[in-house]
């Protein structure tokens, strides 16, 4: 299981997984310089290595492999991993480059691992799309497991990013999970889809969030969105709160 370290609760539920369903347990912690843009959060993104050792032994991991950047981007490194179409909405769109960072440094953990399997977050939706596309494109060799996201008592879904907000932010946080089920369940209630975001939306900004990247009704595997339900569907967004950027999902 890859991850950028900064480890919570979230991440040992992967490992719970991963211990249920494979003899051996590795993570890695790296945090990857190519998937970070201009402007974010790359030197301030939290390090706690020696933390996260402590909870990854804890919970059960046999090896943690967390290699230096020049180990893995040595001198005269040239080569990046690029997933067409799935890649460009959404995150893609908001953060260009960053599933391309993402994908080149999960290819290359893969192949130097691996692994039966490899175990990602549902909270990292596109994420996982875009690995499933990968790994099959490529014909790598490991199957792809999809864990579902890990929650507060609240709701709001456990994020390393979550340290970055204030004690009234973090109130305020919860309204992008509530926002998400009460468009479910408008859904659900064959709402019109137009309506249903947009009210999802003004919850946002009634909640304080500045900015929406995108609040969508999306096609499960293809991330396309869509404008009536059909087949497996999900909701997906991205808004600002204060100076932090929180992403979540859900089924409908
Ligand atoms: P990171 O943000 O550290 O996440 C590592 C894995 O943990 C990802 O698969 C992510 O989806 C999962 N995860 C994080 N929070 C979760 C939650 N609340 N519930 C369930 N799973 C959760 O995602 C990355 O790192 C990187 O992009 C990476 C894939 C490692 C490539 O650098």
């Amino acid at each position: 299981m890859p991850t950028v370290g900064a480890l919570h609760a979230g991440h040992m539920v992967l490992v719970a997984e991963a211990r249920d369903r494979a003899d051996k347990v590795i993570a890695t912690i790296f945090v990857n310089p190519a998937q970070f843009g201009e402007g974010e959060d790359f030197g301030r993104y939290p390090r706690r290595e020696a933390d996260d050792a402590a909870m990854l032994e804890a919970a059960g991991c046999d090896l943690l492999w967390a290699p230096t950047v020049a180990a893995v981007y040595p001198d005269g490194y040239a080569t990046k991993v690029s997933v067409a179409g799935i890649s460009e909405r959404w995150e893609g769109e908001a953060r260009p480059g960053h599933f391309d960072g993402v994908a080149t440094v999960v290819a290359k953990l893969l192949l130097a691992v691996q692994p039966d399997l490899a175990l990602f977050g549902e909270k990292d939706f596109q994420q996982l799309a875009v690995i499933r596309r990968l790994v099959a494109d490529l014909g790598l060799p490991v199957e792809i497991v999809g864990v579902p996201t890990v929650r507060e008592a609240d709701g709001l879904a456990l994020s390393s990013r979550n340290a970055y907000l204030s004690p009234d932010e973090r109130d305020r946080a919860v309204a992008l999970p509530n926002a998400l089920k009460a468009a479910r369940d408008a859904l659900r209630a064959s709402a019109p889809v137009s309506g249903v975001l947009q009210a999802a939306k003004q919850s946002l900004i009634d909640a304080g969030f500045l900015r929406i990247d995108y609040l969508a009704l999306v096609d499960a595997s293809t991330l396309e969105p869509l404008e009536q339900p059909k087949g497996e569907m999900r909701l997906i967004a991205a808004a600002v709160i204060g100076t932090t950027r929180l992403i979540d999902n859900i089924a409908v």
